[in-house]
């Protein structure tokens, strides 16, 4: 069974995606993770053009736990305001796309998971047993971005943080190649007014009268 998750930035994705596939006890795969850790290994490498021989020498291992580079587990840092912009602009590109592909679709075939991002039911999964579609008003994404960098000790105003939710997602949304875009037979979760737990509920209910 593969469950599709995609949605605009600071819909809660993540932490709903994890928290659904603990209650269904499946694997739970945040591909967005994937092209963050590539952006901070281009970063690191000085932001090189040649994409494909960037991409041999990188070196990044992708395993269950989470994704090394230069043999350190790769976490917090994956989350700064830098990554997130760096990942937004290297996903359009085709060589990085096709790099990751091969490896979401495996992640999706050998196991039962919950796989979250952007494209994952319109083009990883596209036989998903269930795809939902989930998104939050623009000013509720922003302000839950906000109280978590605020958790995390890092100031940046709401204002700014709307800004950048909004050309990220403008980005996303825009690019040629697997464009962030609702599939026609994903579920459409909007969860500005729900809380994570009555998210996580709703889509269970929807995977189990499925099953
Ligand atoms: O989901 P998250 O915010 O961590 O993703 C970071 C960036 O990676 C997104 O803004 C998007 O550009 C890219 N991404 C993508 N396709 C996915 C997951 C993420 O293009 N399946």
């Amino acid at each position: 069974m593969s469950i599709a998750i995609d949605g605009p930035s600071g819909a809660g994705k993540s932490t709903i995606a994890k928290a659904l596939a603990k209650k269904l006890k499946i694997a739970y795969v945040d591909t967005g993770a994937m092209y963050r850790a590539l952006a901070y290994a281009f970063i690191d490498m000085g932001n090189p053009q040649d994409h494909h021989r960037a991409l041999e020498e990188m070196n990044l291992k992708i395993s269950p736990e989470g994704i090394y580079y230069k043999d350190k587990l790769l976490t917090d840092e994956l989350r700064t305001g830098q990554v997130s912009k760096r990942a937004s602009e290297l996903s359009k590109e085709p060589a990085i796309r096709a790099y990751l592909l091969d490896y979401q679709r495996k992640l999706g075939s050998d196991q039962d998971v919950v796989m979250e991002g952007r494209d994952i039911g319109t083009v990883v999964l596209k036989d998903a047993k269930v795809k939902f579609f989930l998104t939050a008003s623009d000013q509720v994404r922003a302000q839950r971005r906000y109280q978590q960098n605020l958790e995390k000790g890092i100031q940046i105003p709401l204002d700014q943080v709307e800004k950048d939710l909004k050309e990220r997602d403008h980005r996303d949304c825009n690019r040629s190649l697997a464009p962030l875009k609702q599939a026609e037979d994903a579920i459409v979760i909007d969860n500005s007014n729900l809380t994570l737990e009555e998210t996580v509920e709703k889509m269970a209910a929807i995977v189990e009268a499925k099953n």
